[in-house]
C-alpha cells in the first residue's frame, strides 16, 4: 500500500529502511532504489521487531521519520518502533477508519502519552464520494490517494490529517471490510 511513500521518500531522504514479512516483494522494492534497504521481520513478534531496528539503526543510523501502518493484530509493535526512535524523531502513523480496529483514537493517544519525546502524526484513512449516474456511491481510498496523503501529513507540521471522508451526511460509507 505505501510503496509509493518508500519511493518518494528515497528520493529526497539519506536511506529508507522498510519493514515487513515477505522477502521477496521488499527486494523487489530495494531493487529500485539504491539506497531503500528491507528489513524482513514480523512486526507482530516484539523481539525480532526490537532486534531488526537495533541492527538497522546501528548499520545505518538513527531513524528520523518513522512511517506506520501495523494491523490490530500486534500491540506492542508500536511501542517497539518508538522506543528505538531517537528523541525527536517523527512519527507518521496511519490508522483506519474502521472504529473496530482495536488500534483507535483511544489507543493512539495513550501510545502518544508514552512516548512524549517523539513528534507524532496521525493520518486517519477514510473514503471517497463519487457520483454515478446522478447516484452518490462511496468507495474505499486507492493506494495512488492513500500514498498522497501520507506525503502530505509527512511534510505537514500539524499533528493529525485525514484523507478522503470519514463521514458523510449524503452517502452511506463503503461496504465492509475492504
Ligand atoms: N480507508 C480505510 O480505512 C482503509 C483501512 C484499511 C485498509 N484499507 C485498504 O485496504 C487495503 C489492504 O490493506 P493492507 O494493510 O492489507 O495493505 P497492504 O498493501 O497489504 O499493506 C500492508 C503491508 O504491511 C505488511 N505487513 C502486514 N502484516 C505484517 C506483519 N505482521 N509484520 C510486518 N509487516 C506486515 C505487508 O507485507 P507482508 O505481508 O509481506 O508482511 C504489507 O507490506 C489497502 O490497499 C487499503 O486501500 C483502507
Amino acid at each position: 500500500m505505501l510503496a509509493e511513500v518508500c519511493l518518494s521518500l528515497s528520493g529526497e531522504a539519506g536511506k529508507v529502511s522498510v519493514l515487513a514479512r515477505s522477502a521477496p516483494r521488499l527486494n523487489t522494492l530495494a531493487a529500485r532504489r539504491s539506497n531503500i534497504s528491507p528489513i524482513p521481520c514480523d512486526y507482530a513478534d516484539s523481539d525480532g521487531l526490537i532486534r531488526a531496528l537495533a541492527l538497522a539503526a546501528d548499520t545505518r543510523g538513527a531513524f528520523d521519520l518513522a512511517v506506520c501502518w501495523v494491523h490490530g493484530n500486534a500491540a506492542r509493535a508500536m511501542d517497539v518502533v518508538a522506543a528505538a526512535l531517537a528523541p525527536g524523531a517523527r512519527v507518521v502513523h496511519i490508522l483506519p477508519s474502521d472504529a473496530n480496529e482495536p488500534v483507535g483514537d483511544a489507543a493512539h493517544a495513550a501510545l502518544r502519552a508514552r512516548h512524549l519525546s517523539l513528534i507524532w502524526h496521525v493520518v486517519r484513512l477514510g473514503f471517497k464520494i463519487e457520483l454515478a449516474r446522478g447516484t452518490a456511491r462511496a468507495r474505499w481510498l486507492t493506494h495512488a490517494e492513500i500514498c498522497r496523503g501520507v506525503l502530505d501529513a509527512i511534510a505537514s507540521p500539524a499533528s493529525s490529517s485525514t484523507v478522503g471522508l470519514l463521514s458523510s451526511p449524503g452517502a452511506p460509507g463503503p461496504d465492509v471490510p475492504e
